[in-house]
């Protein structure tokens, strides 16, 4: 997806920014100023694969997966953030940078469940060589709520033999989503969009530190007792499925969660004048789940909770009919 008017990032309307001359790969490429080293790989059609990086999110750089290198650059940068600048010479595919890819993609797939993170990423895994089974098997999941209690710098040696790895029962404390910390990455996207990107109302946040560090509420509360307003922007941007609608993940536990049968129909919010658009997933005349397309100018994919969650309204009504 490209999206050509200012961002989060960048303010800046496009038209206003200067052209900067660079080259990828050895192909000239001319972009705007404030464009990144991403924005300059894409537009000459060089993949980069990227995981902490959304359109509509400021950069956090913390996956690492999209670095590049840079001529006379001592390490490599993250290409999702780095701004391009006149006369840049940067490889996507060097040695060094198949290398780190491919590492963050194996640390990953040892640690975490990558089975819902998209056909991108296992594509990405099978093409840089990422091997997950080289770090052994994975080690016993964790209890419930251990990994939450973990304080910083206990961290346990593993025992040299298994992988660690984040795996623990998901979280279902309310009836709207489930949180399935199995699969969190880490990449900072719900903590963006419920912080200061979007939602502005800071529920969750990173807690710990190390391979303990974790998504949490304050003092791990649960989400009913903390400040989260259930707008699900977090579940609208997590990449992996750590996040879910209950109805959604309940679907899938049955084994029934077909996207090959759900129709997608794009319509209006009912509720209020900001007129939010709304995309109902629906499967055998079940809404199962609702997103926002990202590249709305104006809610950038972001919805409240009566706009994600008020819909039980319309099969009520459909059931009486
Ligand atoms: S549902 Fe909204 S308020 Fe609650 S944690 Fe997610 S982004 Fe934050
Ligand atoms: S829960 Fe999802 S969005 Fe949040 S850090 Fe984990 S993978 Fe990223
Ligand atoms: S996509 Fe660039 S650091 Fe994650």
């Amino acid at each position: 997806m490209t999206i050509t008017s200012p961002t989060a990032a960048d303010p800046t309307p496009v038209s206003l920014r200067r052209r900067i001359e660079l080259s990828v790969d050895g192909q000239p490429v001319t972009v705007h100023e404030g464009d990144t080293l991403l924005d300059a790989c894409r537009q000459v059609g060089v993949e980069v694969p990227t995981l902490c990086f959304l359109e509509t999110l400021a950069p956090v750089n913390v996956c690492r997966v999209c670095v590049v290198e840079v001529e006379g650059s001592r390490t490599l940068v993250p290409s999702c953030s780095r701004k391009a600048e006149p006369g840049m010479s940067v490889q996507t595919a060097s040695d060094r940078v198949r290398t780190s890819r491919r590492m963050v993609l194996e640390l990953l797939a040892s640690s975490v469940d990558l089975s819902l993170a998209g056909d991108d990423v296992q594509r990405w895994i099978a093409e840089y060589g990422a091997r997950a089974d080289r770090h052994g098997p994975a080690a016993a999941p964790a209890a419930a709520g251990e990994r939450d209690r973990a304080r910083p710098g206990h961290h346990h040696v593993g025992d040299g033999l298994s992988a660690a790895t984040v795996h623990q029962p998901a979280k279902r404390d309310n009836e709207l989503y489930q949180r399935d910390y199995s699969r969190c990455i880490l990449c900072y996207k719900c903590v963006e969009a419920c912080g200061e990107d979007a939602q502005n109302t800071f529920a969750i946040a990173v807690a710990g530190r190390g391979f303990d560090a974790r998504i949490s509420t304050e003092f791990d509360v649960g989400l009913p007792d903390s400040a989260c307003v259930y707008c699900g922007n977090c579940i609208a941007v997590c990449p992996t499925g750590a996040l879910m609608f209950t109805s959604e993940a309940d679907l899938r536990a049955e084994g029934a969660w077909d996207e090959d049968r759900q129709q997608v129909t794009r319509t209006v919010c009912p509720y209020c004048g900001v007129g939010c658009n709304l995309e109902l997933h629906v499967q055998d005349n079940t809404i199962v789940k609702v997103t926002s397309p990202l590249d709305h100018e104006v809610t950038s994919g972001n919805l409240c909770v009566k706009g994600r969650f008020g819909f039980q309204f319309a099969q009520a009504r459909r059931a009486a009919d």
